[in-house]
């Protein structure tokens, strides 16, 4: 019985189908697009030798999800599919509120009626907001900050009152932490859209020339060198997060959420600096001012992933910058781009 994958086309969710293809599960992916390109679902194809059904459908498509549920036997859903630029959702709010929220509960609708109880999904380290200490472990308070935040932060509440109201729910939200990287082959990758918001691609786009330098936001924070501090993960290691909380969703009930981070905070500098040595490129950079709504440390106790889905991170920072450079250096232009061979 195949395997569900909203959002499957971006970032994570294509990492994490490279992981289900070649662990052997069957699926399909369902994806509007909307920030993501088709190329990536070709390339997942050419790196695993394997195909699916794909279905260009919106989540708050009513009627062609619950096509895409009476069409096939569905076992469980991983559900990546949301829109995630904290600055739009300040904007906009109310289309994050529609896509993401209304999205979950059109597709846990249609999840109900189809008798398929069994969900991951990707939830965020946003849901902590300013955090009372480090490392964060799951019991801390959840209070988001904004309209993205409070997105995931509802969702989270509405899945456990699914499974309060029915036993048969099982749910595992993953909170992630600073996912980077990509696969080591270079094929796949993140591709923001326009200028990035997140520190590694702009970092690799410094790289390639198509920016200029990077405005490190802030260095007087409470942190060792006064920039601010994150735990930044491997996107390949996320991606095996999510087989092994699919494995406990499909042999247990109940709801639990889970921390995926290396337990590890580095700060903005110590990053360019283990990029360049990675890379052998030179990130010119400027001191600016902190941006509004950041935090100065964020990092996880990654341990009840460990305890409880026998998973955690493997990859080094030095990796995450060597596979994020391969993927920026072959494919200067994101999706857009011909794959370009490094000699
Ligand atoms: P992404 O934008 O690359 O992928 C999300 C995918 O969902 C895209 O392909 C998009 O086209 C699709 N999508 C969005 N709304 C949809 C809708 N209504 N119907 C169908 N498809 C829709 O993002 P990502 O980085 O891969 O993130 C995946 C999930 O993880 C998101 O829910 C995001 O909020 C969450 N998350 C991401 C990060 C991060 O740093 N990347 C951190 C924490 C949580
Ligand atoms: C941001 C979001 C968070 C979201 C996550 C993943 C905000 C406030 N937070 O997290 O909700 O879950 O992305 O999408 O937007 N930095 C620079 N220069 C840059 C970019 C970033 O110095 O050009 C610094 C930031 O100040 C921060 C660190 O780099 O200290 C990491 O930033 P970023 O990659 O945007 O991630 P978060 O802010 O942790």
């Amino acid at each position: 019985m195949p395997i569900l994958v909203t959002g499957g086309a971006g970032f994570i969710g294509s990492h994490t189908c490279v992981e289900l293809l070649n662990s052997n599960y069957e699926i399909i992916i369902l994806d509007n697009f909307s920030n993501s390109n088709i190329e990536s679902l070709n390339r997942l194809k050419e790196l695993t030798g394997k195909n699916f059904e794909v279905y260009d459908v919106d989540l708050l498509d009513k009627e062609n999800v619950d096509n895409i549920f009476k069409e096939n036997h569905i076992e469980a859903v991983i559900h990546f599919a949301g829109l995630k630029a904290v600055g739009e959702s300040v904007e906009k709010p109310n289309y994050y509120y529609q896509n993401n929220v209304t999205g979950t509960l059109v597709l846990t609708e249609m999840m109900q009626k189809y008798n398929v109880y069994n969900l991951v999904f990707s939830s965020s380290a946003t849901v902590y907001g300013i955090p009372k200490a480090v490392p964060i472990s799951e019991d801390f308070p959840l209070i988001a900050t904004n309209p993205y935040g409070r997105t995931k932060l509802m969702i989270e509440k509405i899945l456990r009152d699914l499974n309060v109201s029915n036993k048969d729910w099982s749910i595992a939200s993953l909170r992630y932490f600073n996912p980077i990287g990509a696969h080591e082959s270079g094929l796949i990758g993140e591709d923001p859209k326009g200028i990035p918001n997140n520190l590694m691609p702009y970092i690799t786009q410094v790289a390639t020339g198509k920016l200029p330098e990077l405005s490190v936001f802030g260095n007087d924070y409470s942190t060792p060198d006064g920039t601010g501090v994150r735990d930044y993960i491997h996107v390949v290691d996320l991606a095996k997060g999510h087989i092994k909380a699919l494995e406990k969703v499909l042999s247990t009930n109940g709801v639990e959420s889970y921390n995926l981070g290396t337990g590890q905070g580095y700060s903005v500098l110590e990053l360019v600096d283990a990029f360049e040595k990675a890379s052998g490129q030179k990130i010119p950079y400027k001191i600016a001012p902190r941006r509004p709504g950041d935090i100065a440390e964020c990092y996880a106790d990654p341990s009840k992933a460990e305890r409880e889905l026998d998973w955690k991170s493997e990859k080094s920072l030095e990796e995450m910058c060597l596979d994020s450079w391969r993927w920026q250096e072959r494919n200067p232009d994101g999706y857009l781009s011909k794959t370009v061979e490094i000699k």
